[in-house]
């Protein structure tokens, strides 16, 4: 469920209609709504009721200080994934003890701030990454609150570019092996073993992916406490996935997601944390874009937008779907025609949909992408030199802009020239 309904016949955010928002920012935009990123994460907070818990919100699905500070708010931790995102997590107030820190690369320079500033725990996904995590912190003269991410070589039946659970994807170690490397960690004097860390990919729709992956989480707590280690808290990873089409089948809710936890690992008494990115702020973002030409072409009709891949790259990249709307509402019965979707941008991979049908539209018309809000902005760039596309937080009636649209003086002038020309 979304705050994007509707009203007299045009598209509100909240109680705002867009294009109020549209005349004062200019299009395209993205527009995130308040009282829904509230209610996905409550939705998880509530799921886990009563199990100790913290839902850390992966910020790499949309990173504006607003969102992370509106979730912040609400008792959201932060699950952090390089330098920069750990930095603007406590830029927006965050607790490094509220602060996981994940990833398959950390640097040693990502280790030390992350050490420095205060951490509640760093997920090592390697050997080499795990000895060089125990040079820096004792370094530092500290010791690093360590979970280990296993792979347990299950299929997420999702996207293959976004499935991280099987033996051939680079994330986490064999869960084979996991014995081994828990035993060299107890030896390593940077280093305290704190749980277990899993994710196994994102936008799934079946929690049993999930499930059989967290027995095997189950089971290997089982094995480690038996050798001896203090296995306490349990990192499960995000990707819980969301209906991208309203004809969809919808994926499990949150609510059920918990249950399945409770059930399978319940018994083990351990702190469990998730990290929801995609569930949380999805379908609390929407891009609006407006039409600047329609065109006949040989056999088909292009909708061509002023939004492009550079500003929503997933239609692109992973062949997502995004349902595109009108942002005034079509009569009743309205005829629907088939249109290319596509952008500005010079390649016909910047194609949004193909024979999507839509009422027909005209010059200066506005339409929405839905559910953009996750790996919406945060993947964008400015490919054809296209500035970085404002963001805007909606609050009931208010409305305020959240990053601005960069000028193009301001674009071209972090570019430097060397001396010699
Ligand atoms: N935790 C870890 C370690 C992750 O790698 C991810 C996502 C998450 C949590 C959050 O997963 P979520 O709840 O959002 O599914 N750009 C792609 C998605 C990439 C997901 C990367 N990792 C897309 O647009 O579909």
């Amino acid at each position: 469920m979304d705050h994007f309904l509707y009203r007299d016949g045009v598209l509100h955010a909240e109680d705002v209609p867009l294009p109020e928002i549209a005349a004062e920012v200019g299009t395209p935009f993205y527009c995130y709504s308040t009282a829904t990123l509230t209610r996905h994460f409550r939705l998880f907070d509530e799921a886990l009721d009563g199990v100790d818990h913290l839902v850390c919100y992966a910020m790499k699905a949309a990173s504006n200080q607003a969102i992370l500070r509106t979730l912040a708010g609400l008792g959201a931790g932060m699950d952090v994934v390089s330098g920069g995102e750990y930095t603007r997590a406590r830029a927006a107030g965050v607790a490094g003890e509220r602060i996981v820190f994940s990833g398959v690369g950390k640097t040693r320079d990502e280790m030390r701030l992350a050490l420095e500033g205060g951490v509640r725990q760093i997920n090592v996904e390697s050997e080499p990454e795990l000895r060089a995590l125990s040079e820096v912190a004792a370094h530092l003269g500290v010791v690093a609150p360590i979970t280990i991410r296993v792979n347990p070589d299950v299929d997420a039946k999702t996207h293959a570019k976004i499935a991280t659970g099987k033996s051939e994807n680079k994330f986490g170690i064999p869960i084979s092996r996991a014995r081994g490397v828990y035993a060299e960690a107890a030896r390593l004097p940077g280093i305290e073993v704190v749980g277990i860390d899993v994710h196994i990919g994102s936008q799934l729709t079946d929690l049993e992916p999930f499930r059989l992956a967290y027995r095997k989480v189950a089971e290997l707590t089982g094995t480690l406490r038996a050798d001896g280690h203090d296995i306490r808290r349990l990192d499960l990873g995000g990707g819980l996935g969301i209906p991208y089409t309203r004809s969809n089948e919808a994926p499990p809710l949150p609510v059920e997601y918990g249950a399945m936890i409770r059930e399978e690992l319940g018994h083990l008494g351990c702190e469990i944390e998730i990290e929801p990115g995609r569930l949380i702020v999805g379908n609390a973002g929407i891009l609006v874009s407006r039409v600047i030409y329609l065109k006949h072409g040989e056999g088909r009709d292009f909708l061509i937008l002023d939004a492009a891949m550079n500003d929503l790259i997933r239609p692109a990249m992973y062949d997502a779907h995004h349902d595109i709307v009108p942002v005034i509402e079509p009569a009743p019965g309205a005829t629907q025609v088939p249109h290319d979707v596509v952008g500005p941008v010079c390649e016909s991979g910047d194609t949004f949909a193909r024979g999507r049908m839509l009422p027909s539209l005209a010059e200066g018309d506005l339409v929405a992408f839905r559910s953009a809000g996750a790996y919406g902005a945060v993947m964008s760039g400015e490919y054809n030199t296209r500035p970085l596309i404002p963001e805007v937080l909606v609050n009931e009636r208010d409305f305020a802009v959240i990053r601005a649209r960069p000028t193009f003086d301001e674009m071209i002038n972090r570019d430097t020239i060397p001396e010699w020309l």
